[in-house]
């Protein structure tokens, strides 16, 4: 009997494809709309404590293989979002709840709202690119990550994911300080920068982006693969999937579940029934009966 159900630490979900966070998932009704068609689980935008504008557009520019963004940690802050995430749980599904902090206290007050509004996971988002004081700039201290994520864990009942930058010299210092957590999330946009050459200046408003999309996988199945083999953790991969044949290959690299972002704008929100199907025929072609099978096949 084919299965392509998933596991993750208690959060069961109905396929392995999950969507990425800071695509379509700052509104209740699309996250909704996302998992009424077909994704295992919906993570949504990273938000803080405060509402944020973000930073002038242009904040996103299209390169070869992917997007560039610094859209600047833009969100409604945690009061204002329990709404949206009581809409998107009338679909029945898991929602996992990605917040940034600067700090211990923050990630806590943060991660604790969320789970009072219900969603069944907190992704921290030690990660983005773009954004002084947050993000990968805590996410590189192995000490704070350490200190937030062992805080979380005694504090909060619902699962904890780590999402790790690839923005560091030693990924396993962090992946290994974030130890505690039940799921490390790899990887976040790799630094990158795109330049006007008749303006003769950078093209985003922040001059630094986040690079996503076709042209970071190999960056992030080689830091799915490296964790895998030197923690074992369970991980959860993410960066340039866009059809069945990259989600196995970071499955069979060690993600026991995977999420996509990028590939909504050029695919639509239908990549998330055309993927499950699709990964149901290879596996019936390739005799896998389950995911887990699958997972760290290339170890
Ligand atoms: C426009 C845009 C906004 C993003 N916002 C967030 C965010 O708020 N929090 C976060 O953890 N990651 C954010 N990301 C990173 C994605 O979740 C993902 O890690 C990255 O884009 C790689 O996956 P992909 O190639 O499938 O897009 C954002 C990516 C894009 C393109």
């Amino acid at each position: 009997m084919l299965d392509i159900s998933v596991n993750i630490k208690g959060l069961k979900l109905e396929n392995p494809f999950i969507l990425a966070s800071g695509i379509l998932d700052e509104n209740g009704y699309t996250m909704k709309s996302i998992l009424d068609q077909g994704a295992g689980a919906v993570v949504t935008k990273s938000i803080g404590l405060e509402d944020r504008t973000g930073y002038r557009p242009p904040i996103v520019v299209e390169v070869s293989g992917g997007l560039l963004n610094a859209v600047g940690l833009s969100n409604p802050g945690i009061e204002n979002f329990g709404e949206e995430v009581k809409i998107a749980l009338k679909a029945g599904k898991p929602l996992i709840g990605s917040i940034f902090g600067s700090n211990t206290e923050e990630f806590l007050h943060l991660a604790k709202k969320m789970e009072s509004y219900g969603v069944m996971a907190v992704e921290l988002n030690l990660s983005c690119p773009h954004v002084k004081g947050f993000g990968s700039e805590v996410g590189s201290d192995p000490d704070l990550v350490e200190d937030i994520v062992k805080e979380l864990k005694e504090k909060i009942k619902i699962p904890v994911f780590a999402k790790l930058s690839p923005n560091v010299t030693d990924i396993l210092e962090i992946a290994k300080a974030a130890d505690r957590a039940d799921a490390l999330v790899l990887i976040n946009t790799v630094r990158g920068m795109s330049v006007d050459i008749y303006a003769r200046k950078p093209i985003l408003t922040n001059r630094y982006g986040g690079l996503s999309g076709r042209s970071i996988k190999p960056v992030g199945v080689r830091y799915v693969y490296e964790v895998k083999k030197e923690t074992g953790k369970t991980v959860i991969g993410v960066g340039g999937i866009s059809d069945y044949t990259d989600a196995v290959e970071y499955i069979m690299a060690g993600s026991s579940a995977v999420q996509i972002g990028t590939a909504l704008y050029t695919e639509g929100k239908e990549i998330f029934k055309r993927i499950s199907e699709d990964l149901k025929n290879f596996m019936k072609a390739e005799k896998f009966e389950t995911v887990e099978e699958m997972v760290g096949a290339a170890l």
